[in-house]
């Protein structure tokens, strides 16, 4: 199989991460936090490094401010209702995934108000913008590092300090780019950062986090056992107990830090610059199909490792569908659970054919889906 979906889960995971996570399951699987025996406590340790680890890679002073979630979803979810409250505004885009999208549309109903800025049509943020869109009750401003529909690439750092500026609480959505892209924390203004383990970070899928900045303090999204001050009926303060009710995904957790480890092993940049010639690559074959319509910023240095395209007149489904039945190969069609963005480069109805690259993913691999994307557009 040619895998170029990426985007959606980064496949195959280094043999580190597998073999972290059997370790895991094989030597420590205790309950980590729950007993004082000695596997519970070896489990414990092994989350403790694990936060210490995925901390230091974000530029984040205090691991006990990274929360472990199910998944990038579960982060922003925590991030947004937890921050958000009746009379407050927040602001976000309409790049964004439906996982920002639908908390902030439910917190209507609870009199939370919001503006979703139009983005330009290849996903670009016209900033003055969000200047523009800041009322006196803004809370928090949403925004995604990279749309996952066409890669595009977001000021974060711009963001964040006309956020800070304001006195306005900054979440990033760095699904499409952590553990690719650099993200520091306090260089970049964030307050909030959530993300996924299974995507750049190379980890599990039901591994990911919310950072939340010190001092700043959420609604919980569920309370439950903590392994803390057990006699109270009320859910801990302390970090990060208060936001990490149950049983965590012990071997998830270390396979996210075996992921960064991969990570640090290779160089983040030289996977970056091999992932951005992959794309360099593709776009520049790409673009020469005149039956091939190509959107989002066209510039591997503008975009993660992205890129939505559509045979003209052509459902987007209809051509994944050859893809994987005729080639073998795996890309994603449809919204994406980005419906917004899809009405901003204008493919509502079509959809797009999204190829995503990854870490593993090889020149000649591309060079055969470009041949692949040839050969169906000579049968059409
Ligand atoms: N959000 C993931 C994607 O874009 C699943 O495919």
């Amino acid at each position: 199989m040619l895998y170029f979906d990426h985007g959606a889960t980064s496949y195959p995971k280094p043999k580190n991460v597998i073999a972290g996570m059997i370790r895991a399951l094989e030597d420590f699987c205790a309950n980590p936090g729950r007993a004082g025996h000695q596997s519970a406590l070896q489990a414990s340790r092994e989350i403790y490094d694990a936060r210490e680890v995925v901390a230091g890679f974000f530029n984040i002073k205090d691991p006990k401010q990274l929360i472990f979630t199910l998944n990038c979803t579960e982060a922003l979810n925590l991030g947004i209702k937890g921050v958000l409250k009746s009379g407050d505004h927040v602001i976000t885009t309409s790049m964004e995934h439906n996982s920002v999208l639908r908390p902030i549309k439910a917190l209507e109903k609870e009199g939370v108000e919001n503006t979703i800025i139009q983005c330009n049509k290849d996903g670009s943020l016209p900033l003055e913008k969000v200047d523009q869109s800041i009322q006196e009750n803004t809370r928090l401003i949403v925004l995604t590092h990279s749309s996952n529909l066409t890669g595009t690439l977001m000021p974060i750092a711009e963001v964040g300090k006309i956020a800070r500026e304001r006195g306005i609480l900054f979440l990033v959505d760095a699904a499409q780019t952590a553990g690719l892209y650099p993200i520091d924390v306090e260089k970049m203004y964030i307050d909030l950062l959530a993300a996924p383990g299974h995507k750049s970070l190379l980890g599990p899928q039901g591994s990911g986090f919310l950072y939340i900045k010190e001092g700043l303090y959420l609604k919980t999204l569920k309370e439950g056992g903590t392994g803390s001050k057990s006699q109270d009926f009320v859910q801990p303060d302390i970090l990060p107990d208060r936001y990490e009710s149950g049983t965590p995904n012990t071997p998830g957790i270390i396979g996210l830090k075996e992921g960064i480890q991969y990570i640090q092993q290779q160089g983040r940049e030289n996977l970056l610059r091999h992932e951005e010639s992959l794309v360099k690559y593709f776009l520049q074959e790409v673009s020469k199909l005149d039956y091939i319509e190509v959107y989002g910023p066209k510039d591997c240095k503008k975009q993660s490792p992205v890129v939505a395209l559509n045979f003209r007149g052509m459902d987007s489904s209809e051509i994944a569908y050859i893809l994987d039945s005729v080639f073998n190969i795996a890309v994603r069609p449809g919204l994406h659970c980005a419906p917004l963005a899809h009405k901003t480069i204008g493919t509502l109805e079509q959809g797009a054919v999204r190829f995503s690259f990854g870490y593993s993913t090889t020149m000649e691999e591309v060079a055969k889906g470009i041949e692949a994307i040839k050969t169906i557009g000579s049968e059409l």
